[in-house]
């Protein structure tokens, strides 16, 4: 079975970035066939990966209804709406040198996520399996572990900034993933962005309050702020930057 790794917090946390570089340091783990998935319509995961990705969960929907619109027979005539539907998601699979992606994406129109959250589902289920590991950048809040789109989680970290109500954030998936009996093997925070990479007093009391297990904490890193401004991928910082060296501490730390 696949080792699973989710990332889960409050949005603007840190998420995306956190996920991203973790996903640089397996490859360079050599923790590989890797499944890259990114669950969140608003996400950009591959941009901090620096990979081009059009092919989405999302996108695909769209285009099935568009061309259903357009025209009203786009199904071959050897297959099933459902088939049909089911063929157009199964080339969902972007594939890069050293990983595989899926990709959720938008879609317009209401109603559309939670059909698009039990495509993602049934697609994570239907590859996780050809992967010995897996990565899931989740959406902000709890709405894929509420709904059990992920598969079985080895690690849930969950990401906060310094501030109480991020880490009270993390603390509420914490509790919903207990109650929902995800299980994962390990579950803990990381606050994200510390100035010099050092808790205050204050945030530290707020993540003892909450009793969930630290496995890190990442310091504000500026080369992270100019990579985006300068929409350079992320993954490309410096090996030696206090942001990779953290998150090289923190997947030691996971025994992976
Ligand atoms: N350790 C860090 N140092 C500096 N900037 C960071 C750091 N982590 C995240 N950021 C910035 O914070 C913003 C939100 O990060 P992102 O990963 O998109 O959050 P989320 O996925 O939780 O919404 C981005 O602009 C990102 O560059
Ligand atoms: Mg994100």
């Amino acid at each position: 079975m696949s080792f699973t790794i989710a990332v889960a917090g409050k949005g603007g946390v840190g998420k995306t970035t956190i996920c991203g570089l973790i996903i640089d340091r397996l490859i360079k783990l050599k923790k590989i066939p890797l499944l890259v998935v990114d669950a969140d319509a608003n996400s950009n995961l591959n941009e901090v990966l620096g990979v081009e990705v059009d092919t989405t969960l999302g996108a695909i929907r769209e285009e099935i209804v568009h061309s259903e619109l357009m025209d009203p027979n786009p199904i071959p005539p050897n297959m099933t709406k459902p088939e049909y539907a089911q063929y157009k998601f199964n080339s969902a699979l972007v594939e890069e040198d050293d990983f595989d992606m899926i990709v959720m994406g938008r879609t317009q129109g209401e109603g559309c996520y939670c059909y698009v959250n039990g495509v993602l589902k049934a697609q994570i289920a239907k590859h996780a399996a050809n992967y010995k590991y897996v990565i899931v950048d989740n959406e902000a809040g709890m709405e894929h572990i509420s709904r059990g789109v992920l598969p079985h989680v080895d690690v849930l970290i969950l990401v906060s900034d310094c501030s109480r109500r991020g880490i009270q954030a993390a603390a509420r998936i914490a509790n919903l993933a207990t109650e929902l009996k995800v299980n994962p093997k390990q579950m803990g925070l990381v606050v994200n962005r510390a100035p010099n990479g050092v808790l205050d007093e204050g945030t530290r009391e707020a993540v003892e309050e909450t009793g969930l297990k630290l496995l890190g904490v990442m310091p504000q890193d500026n080369a992270v702020y100019d990579f985006d401004c300068l929409g350079k991928p992320i993954i490309d910082i410096d090996d030696s930057s206090p942001i990779k060296l953290a998150i090289g501490k923190l997947v030691d730390s996971l025994g992976i």
